[in-house]
């Protein structure tokens, strides 16, 4: 007997790509010593294997902060601390929304960390309903991310909530 084939919307709009990563960082939490290893590995990985992920890291939240975490990119970033409710990354922190700005220049809240970013998206990290950190992309180029990043990363998102640091 021939089964009907049931496909799900989201995996099958999933480009491969994203596929791929989403093992490799399931792989990397599964391998990593300690949950401070595993969440640069990730970072390491998204910065590695998406040419439009130029600068990645993760915020954790402390308090009515955003703390950074572990990050990769070309230059390291004077907001190693946001107030909840500042910056692109303190306005998805408040709301759980994720942010996606194509044109960082257009954006008020914008809190400027490299020269070269033109775009930016951050997605939270939950625990249950509360948010315990970020994903916060800068990219090169205007637009640089879209619906399917956003999905992406959410995904991403979901595993890395049991890497946050725990007093
Ligand atoms: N641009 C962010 C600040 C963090 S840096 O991009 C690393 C913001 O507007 O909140």
């Amino acid at each position: 007997m021939v089964l009907a084939a049931v496909s799900h919307p989201v995996a099958e709009e999933r480009p491969a790509a994203h596929g791929d990563a989403l093992n490799l960082v399931r792989a990397a939490i599964a391998e990593a010593a300690e949950p401070e290893a595993a969440a640069q590995r990730v970072v390491d990985l998204l910065h590695e294997r998406f040419p439009n992920y130029d600068w990645v890291g993760i915020y954790w939240v402390d308090g009515d902060d955003l703390v950074l975490g572990p990050w990769t990119g070309p230059e390291a970033t004077d907001h190693t601390r946001i107030p909840i409710g500042t910056g692109v990354c303190g306005a998805a922190a408040a709301s759980g929304r994720t942010e996606i700005v194509p044109d960082v220049k257009a954006d008020p809240r914008y809190l400027a960390c490299f020269a070269s970013t033109r775009s930016e998206i951050v997605v939270p990290i939950f625990e249950g309903a509360e948010v315990v950190g970020e994903i916060d992309i800068d990219g090169s180029d205007l637009d640089a991310f879209g619906s399917t990043d956003a999905l992406f990363l959410e995904e991403v998102a979901a595993f890395l909530a049991q890497l946050r640091p725990r007093a």
